[in-house]
């Protein structure tokens, strides 16, 4: 059983879908550790009524990034947490635990990256840009995270219709709709272990 941390901000949905996939079998994990950014996170509840420990790094807490980062690390290392993935998750991911969970952190974007990516684009804003833009499509990407944001390879993408009548709202749901699905998804391969990453190829083997 993979031992999952979640990273959450907010109100967690993207976190209540990896409980049900592993409740349901689509998923061989188990959620030992989630970590917020603030101590009031909607996502918290969900922890607390699962019986799933969590705790929150605040950096203005901490002397330095440095010390910051090895505490997340840390406790990343106290719950042997071996994939983390960030569920809407605010902050940016410090070198430290990139470098010690490399090409072992996800990443969920409301949009399809390239596009509609990078610092500030984030919740509505994301699909007020889609809808301004006129795109056709939109989507949800899943990727590994590297230092910047939003520019990690891709593991899974997945296109929802952008219709005349959206509006962000209507767009967001229907985006959030297929999140809830491709993010169990591309856990579960990397539980399968079925992820080979050469530079920005990603290859998905048949077996593990
Ligand atoms: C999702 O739209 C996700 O793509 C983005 O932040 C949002 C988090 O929503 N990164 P929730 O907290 O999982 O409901």
């Amino acid at each position: 059983m993979t031992k999952i941390a979640v990273f959450v901000s907010g109100r967690g949905s993207n976190f209540q879908a990896i409980i049900e996939a592993i409740g349901e079998g689509r998923l061989a994990a188990e959620v030992v550790l989630v970590i917020g950014d603030k101590p009031e996170i909607g996502a918290f509840d969900i922890a607390k009524k699962n019986g799933i420990h969590y705790t929150y790094f605040n950096k203005n807490d901490f002397e330095s990034e440095e010390n910051y980062d090895s505490a997340i690390l840390a406790a990343l290392e106290k719950y042997q947490v071996q994939l983390i993935a960030l569920a809407g998750y605010m902050k940016k991911i410090g070198q430290t635990v990139i470098r010690g969970y490399k090409n072992r952190i996800l990443n969920i974007h409301p949009a399809l990256l390239p596009s509609f990516g990078g610092a500030g684009m984030f919740g509505v804003r994301v699909h007020k840009a889609v809808l301004g833009y006129g795109s056709k499509v939109s989507g949800v990407t899943v990727h590994l995270v590297d230092d910047e944001y939003d520019t990690g390879v891709p593991i899974l993408q997945r296109c929802v219709p952008v219709l005349e009548d959206d509006t962000p709202e209507t767009l967001a749901a229907r985006v959030l709709a297929e999140e809830h699905k491709i993010f169990p998804e591309a856990l579960q391969l990397f539980c399968e272990n079925k992820i080979e990453v050469n530079g920005r190829k990603l290859i998905v083997r048949k077996a593990g």
